[in-house]
């Protein structure tokens, strides 16, 4: 991560004619993005698509990019896995730049090279591992953020925290965080920082996600379900698919209740909707299509401390049955 900010970033796009920035409608019309090339897709997940990428690529192609050009993506976790996604395919590989403009994307989705899009009603079903050569972390793009979007990043701080950090999870913890935005720059950027690099630590020792980089993934594999299925933001979806977790952990395999309680408070805390109406039958399919899914079972995490994940190898059906019960 480069310490440097997004104004002087902005001055060095300006003398250098081989960028190309991807970017949104929504973050091109908050924020000046200077004279490089620029390609502005549509904002949300239901753009994060195949035909978003084959529009970019037909862009760069007009635009003659060459292998040496460089994309620099500012945006959202959508930006920065669509924008990733081009930059590993198109040409074999170009070098990416991300600035993620979401506290969600500055804490997680920038980070760790993972990329791709939604296919056929599941979530980030293709896609590929490729490092970005920098990602430039400005907390000052989260004074335009709503409360809900400041919501979804701290979900995944929480879940973050959850695996890996007991110490990040009790700053939580005590914090005021309904102070905590793009104003309170100090607060944030201390929270930022630990947050990434709990993660950077993790995809380090594990890059292409073999093994304890799985951790990450708790809440997401019925998060996921969830998002494609209740239409929810992401961090929403993997604040419930954490919550279930904790209870399945608790029901099931003797998992501690004051773990899940902690949790809880921590999620209600952060001002997350936790009483989604969530019908199993609805997004059993959708688990049933996880990509983290082998053969017959599944990868699951569960927390039994907190800053400690186990993975639990369950059979799918079973995993069901047990989100059918806790629900
Ligand atoms: N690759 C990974 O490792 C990884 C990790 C976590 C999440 N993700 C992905 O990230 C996505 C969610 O990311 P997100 O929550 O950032 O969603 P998003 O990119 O859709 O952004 C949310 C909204 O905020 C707007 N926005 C962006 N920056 C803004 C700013 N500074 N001010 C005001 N509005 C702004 C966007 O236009 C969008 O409307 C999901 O698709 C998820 O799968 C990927
Ligand atoms: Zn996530």
């Amino acid at each position: 991560m480069t310490p440097i900010c997004f104004d002087e970033y902005l001055k060095f796009l300006a003398d250098d004619g081989n960028y190309v920035v991807i970017t949104d409608e929504n973050v091109a019309a908050l924020y000046p993005l200077g004279p490089a090339k620029k390609i502005v897709i549509k904002p949300g997940e239901e753009h994060k698509n195949m035909q978003t990428v084959l529009e970019i690529y037909n862009q760069l192609r007009d635009m003659n990019i060459t292998r040496n050009s460089k994309i620099f993506a500012v945006g959202g976790g959508v930006v920065c896995d669509i924008a990733g996604f081009v930059a590993a395919t198109y040409l074999r590989g170009l070098n990416i730049t991300m600035m993620p403009t979401t506290l969600l994307s500055q804490v997680d989705a920038s980070i760790g090279g993972k990329n791709g899009v939604d296919f056929g009603g599941l979530k980030n079903i293709i896609g590929t591992f490729r490092q970005p050569k920098e990602i430039i972390i400005d907390p000052k793009f989260l004074r335009t953020l709503s409360p809900e979007q400041m919501t979804d990043g701290l979900a995944e701080i929480v879940k973050i925290a959850s695996v890996t950090d007991e110490s990040l999870f009790e700053i939580l913890e005590d914090e005021d965080l309904s102070s905590l935005n793009g104003e309170y720059l100090w607060g944030v950027t201390q929270i930022i920082a630990l947050a990434a690099d709990a993660k950077t630590n993790i995809v380090r020792k594990d890059v292409l996600e073999n093994g304890i980089r799985r951790i990450l993934n708790f809440g997401h594999t019925i998060g996921h379900a969830i998002e494609l299925s209740c239409g929810v933001s992401h961090g929403v979806a993997v604040a419930n698919g954490m919550l279930i977790s904790t209870k399945i952990n608790e029901r099931f395999f003797e998992g501690s209740r004051k773990v899940g309680e902690r949790i809880e408070q921590l999620l209600r805390k952060i001002n997350c909707p936790l009483d989604l109406k969530i019908s199993t039958e609805e997004f059993a399919e959708k688990i049933k299509g996880d990509k983290k899914r082998e053969s017959s079972f599944i990868r699951f995490v569960v927390v039994p401390k907190i800053g400690c994940a186990e993975i639990k190898k369950i059979n799918v059906d079973r995993l069901i049955e047990m989100i059918d019960a806790v629900c």
